[in-house]
């Protein structure tokens, strides 16, 4: 029987675009190569002639994009002689840098806001090993913490401000490249820290200069309203959000994100709470996908462009979902409809629960 080849993680795939000797020692779980995942129900609903796909990131190993920047960043710390990982996180980057680190066999600490965590994330973190430190004080807080403390430990930084996880996460351009064979007309993307969107631009870009393609899609950023510093055009000291994972008001990627947004004339726009968890469900209802209620930002964002006539009738889009939906359990649950309670456990009573609500 003829064997498929395995894939073994994007370090191995693009070995070549990306700072790894032959002898490196990668450490993988086999992230990267993500679905695209063409939407067939939610175009229609809009009533817009437009072909929108989904690139759906919490199908890594640890459930979010991070996995990609995280190969990278823990591959090169043990590279360096690293034993120890830090980072500050809204949930993701700690249950990424947890496994990776358990993975590499290094420790890993992580730095969390107090209760404003999704459940998973907070359980991937622990079963991973990672000691975990809830700070009195949100992700900003936590950041600044984390670039402090490195003069005082022996502790390497594994969020989106090592240049190595940048590396890492411009894969997920190339994948919508070499799928697409050419860039979609939108790509939109949810924005925190603005690591990704920068990352994305990169990979983009860097395609295009090596001559692999020739197009380049404009940048659009979307942020939830309480936690929008690109839209208010200055840093915002008390973010709030439903989306826990992108509260975050001073984001560290700030000046690559305006030039990724000015050289590929995109824009940044804002989505309320209500329009992000609306957007999260719709995605779950009309066509199987659960994300998680930052990644909804992306669709939520595109769905006001494509019906304000901003993302004109015609275009390709690529939105990017951040996360999966099934780390945020209590978010979703709390925008369902309850399960049917109590029915007795006889053929009657599931009968008459089926037919009242077919
Ligand atoms: N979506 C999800 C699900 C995230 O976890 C994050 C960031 C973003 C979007 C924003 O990406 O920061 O590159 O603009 N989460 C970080 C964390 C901050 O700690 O997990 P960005």
């Amino acid at each position: 029987m003829p064997f498929r080849s395995r894939y073994t993680g994007l370090i191995d795939t693009y070995r070549d675009r990306l700072p790894v000797h032959d002898d490196t020692r990668i450490i993988s779980l086999g992230e990267g190569n993500t679905p695209l995942i063409r939407l067939n129900n939610i175009p229609g609903f809009l009533e817009a002639e437009i072909d929108i796909y989904v690139k759906f990131e919490g199908l890594n190993p640890t459930g979010s994009f991070k996995d990609r920047g995280m190969t990278m960043a823990v591959t090169k710390a043990v590279e360096e002689g690293s034993e120890a990982i830090i980072c500050a996180s809204t949930g993701n980057t700690s249950a990424s840098a947890a496994a990776y680190a358990a993975r590499a066999g290094i420790k890993a600490f992580v730095l969390i806001p107090d209760g404003k965590i999704a459940l998973g994330k907070l359980a991937q973190a622990m079963m991973h090993g990672a000691t975990v430190i809830q700070i009195k004080g949100n992700f900003d807080v936590g950041m600044q913490l984390v670039k402090d403390i490195t003069g005082h430990a022996p502790v390497t930084i594994v969020n989106s401000i090592n240049p190595y996880r940048l590396q890492g996460q411009k894969t997920a351009a190339f994948e919508i490249l070499e799928e697409l064979g050419c860039a979609p007309d939108y790509h939109c993307i949810p924005v925190g820290n603005a690591g990704n969107i920068t990352a994305h631009w990169m990979g983009y870009k860097e395609y295009n200069e090596h001559g692999i393609v020739n197009s380049l899609p404009v940048m659009v950023g979307y942020q939830a309203s309480g936690s929008a510093p690109f839209m208010r055009g200055a840093m915002v000291d008390a973010p709030e959000t439903v989306a826990t994972a992108i509260r975050i008001g001073h984001p560290q990627s700030w000046d690559k994100a305006w030039a990724t947004q000015k050289e590929s004339k995109g824009w940044f726009d804002e989505c309320s709470d209500q329009e992000i968890l609306a957007a999260q469900k719709m995605l779950a209802d009309r066509e199987g996908v659960f994300c998680e209620p930052a990644s909804a930002a992306s669709l939520a964002g595109m769905i006001k462009d494509v019906k304000s006539g901003k993302i004109p009738a015609g275009s390709k889009i690529v939105c990017t979902l951040t996360g999966n939906g099934i780390k945020d359990p209590d978010t979703a649950i709390k925008q369902c409809r309850a399960p049917l309670q109590s029915v007795e456990a006889t053929l009657d009573a599931v009968k008459r629960a089926i037919l009242d609500n077919i």
